[in-house]
């Protein structure tokens, strides 16, 4: 079944089933592989794009779900924020292996979209589904921090 996404800012016709997960349209048909598959069932946070600006888990939503919204990944988020969480993530190293890092940056965007200056409480409240296996919570926390200062100039 053919559907129109758009996808990073451009329109996007893919034929697949309409139960699609979209983290596997954005991976095997768009060649985004920046959104990563971690449990396939919302209990990671690592597929995390952002539909209308908000972070929502591709792997639990179909292309059928998003026909007509915009969908955002990790390789064209862009913005003061986004630059902001990119910078802060680089100066405060905290990438270990990296395969949640675009998932957390995804959330961790969305975040300060809501919340600009946000307790270290709203950080583990909102990032709260995105797991990290090697556990590098404190230095997300730290570089959300950091990130909404930059924001706030
Ligand atoms: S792959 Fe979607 S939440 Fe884990
Ligand atoms: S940096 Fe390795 S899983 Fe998060």
């Amino acid at each position: 079944m053919a559907f129109t996404l758009t996808v990073n800012g451009v329109a996007k016709t893919v034929d697949v089933d309409a139960d699609t997960p979209i983290l596997w349209v954005l991976r095997d048909e768009l060649n985004l592989t920046g959104t990563k598959y971690g449990c396939g069932v919302a209990a990671c946070g690592s597929c995390t794009v952002h539909v209308n600006g908000e972070p929502m888990l591709s792997c639990s939503l179909t292309a059928a779900d998003v026909e007509g919204a915009e969908i955002t990944t990790i390789e064209a988020v862009d913005g003061p924020v986004a630059e902001a969480v990119r910078t802060a993530w680089r100066e405060l190293d905290v990438v270990q292996c990296g395969y949640c890092q675009p998932g957390q940056i995804m959330q961790a965007i969305g975040l300060l979209n809501e919340t600009p200056n946000p307790s270290d409480d709203d950080i583990d409240a909102y990032m709260d589904g995105n797991a990290c296996r090697c556990a590098t919570y404190h230095r997300i926390r730290a570089a959300i921090h950091a990130a909404a200062a930059k924001v706030e100039g």
